[in-house]
């Protein structure tokens, strides 16, 4: 039975404020850290913050309070493991009025599965994946920044690169690396020493490049450099709520205003031009239908992060319209580990992949990795360098190695991601 459940304001990779929440039961105990996105999507969960002089209001010692005044006297007693009630439990507790905050929800809830793990003694992949978990993921790289996560001018937040051709998570970091370092070399020559700067997950910033076709150009540069050529495919998130415009119905981009349909047609059009085979929120987070057109008009994956908020009612709309072929999966988004799983059964069900991601704030906590293979989702994208982001890799790298010939890697219908 849980016999404490305790929260405390730590600091994430921004220096800013998010909660650590500890449960402990006479068998083990599980710790987790919350994740804080930037680019946020409208539908989000309440990320909960005190709004006082504190870290100008970032403080999270109210949603901390409501984990230990609120939420663990309701759990105290309770079995560890029964995951699915301690989440209805929470989810019941949360009032309107007073919200708990998603941010003190996604902390107990992912704290509650850890001591689960720890209570039965299994790995926190094997806990939630059951004794066939074998899938490790293949991962997306953003080795070029633009949007919400760094200076520049790029509009499209993620230029990532896919090592489709590995066959491990070893082999898909290691042949990733070189490509990067070789980027590196190939940004500086041309765009200076300052493009070397990082964004918030870790990739390059070219100073003065504002179009995603030249970020996709410098990286397939460096993948032929590196001699991948049919080794890496091409994949972006857009975040295109970032640049529409609601008044008058269009996207500022390269300049221009494009009408939805002009944004279709360039899509169209970079998606003949180049090895792309995912698309993430490419369209206003609310326009399905669009989502829809451009997933029947094109052969890539198309990803619902901001469209769907890891949320089972949106992705539900999604899957009636048939806007996008996968779901982004975030835990935060809707809350509890319960609601967020639910999501990613519904996806698996309906034909829609699963991608398992990071958030731009988050700490060295590696919850993420292990969920991913737990759920056999096949892929995850968490950023490039930075401590937060390759401590991912190097658990996926222990977990692989633990699992050893058991392992499997990518996604269950690795066809669609081929360029
Ligand atoms: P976020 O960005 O973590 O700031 O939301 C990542 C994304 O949009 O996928
Ligand atoms: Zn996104």
């Amino acid at each position: 039975p849980i016999e404490s459940v305790d929260a405390r304001e730590i600091l994430d990779n921004r220096l800013e404020p998010t909660l650590r929440v500890t449960v402990e039961t006479p068998a083990g105990s599980g710790r987790a850290d919350v994740p804080c996105g930037r680019s946020r999507g409208e539908h989000e969960a309440l990320d909960l913050r005190d709004g006082d002089d504190r870290y100008r209001g970032r403080g999270v010692r109210q949603a901390a309070a409501n984990v230990t005044d609120r939420i663990a006297p309701e759990l105290v007693g309770r079995d560890v493991t029964a995951q699915r009630t301690v989440d209805a439990c929470l989810t019941d507790l949360d009032d309107a009025d007073a919200p708990l905050g998603g941010n003190a929800v996604t902390g107990v809830s992912l704290a509650v599965c850890r001591a689960g793990a720890a209570a039965t003694d299994l790995p926190l992949y094997r806990y939630v994946g059951g004794t066939d978990a074998h899938v490790l993921p293949l991962p997306f790289f953003d080795l070029i920044e633009g949007g919400e996560l760094a200076g520049g001018d790029l509009p499209f937040q993620e230029h990532q690169v896919v090592p489709v051709g590995a066959d491990s998570v070893a082999e898909a970091v290691r042949m990733t690396a070189e490509v990067y370092y070789e980027l590196g070399d190939i940004v500086r020559a041309e765009y200076g020493e300052a493009s070397l700067n990082v964004g918030a997950e870790g990739g390059y910033t070219p100073v003065g490049v504002d179009d995603p076709r030249t970020a996709f150009d410098l990286e397939l540069r460096a993948i032929e450099e590196c001699g991948y050529d049919d080794e890496f495919a091409l994949a972006a998130d857009v975040a295109a709520s970032h640049f529409y415009d609601s008044e008058t119905g269009t996207y500022a981009l390269l300049g221009e205003r494009l009408t939805r349909a002009d944004l279709l047609d360039f899509y169209e059009d970079l998606a003949a031009t180049y090895p792309l085979v995912s698309l993430e929120d490419p369209l206003d987070q609310d326009d399905f239908d669009g989502v829809a057109e451009l997933t029947d008009r094109l052969d890539v994956q198309v990803v619902g992060d901001d469209l769907f908020v890891t949320t089972p009612d949106r992705l539900r709309r999604g899957i009636d319209r048939g806007a996008a072929n996968a779901l982004l999966w975030k835990v935060n988004q809707v809350g509890t580990l319960t609601d967020a799983v639910e999501a990613a059964r519904l996806a698996t069900r309906n034909g829609y992949a699963v991608q398992v991601s990071e958030r731009s704030g988050q700490t060295p906590d590696t919850w993420l990795a292990d969920l991913a293979v737990g759920l056999d989702a096949g892929q995850i994208k968490t950023g490039v360098t930075r401590g937060e982001r390759t401590e991912q890799y190097n658990r996926l790298l222990e977990i692989e190695a633990e699992l050893g010939d058991a392992a499997t890697f990518g996604p269950p219908a690795a066809d669609a991601l081929d360029p």
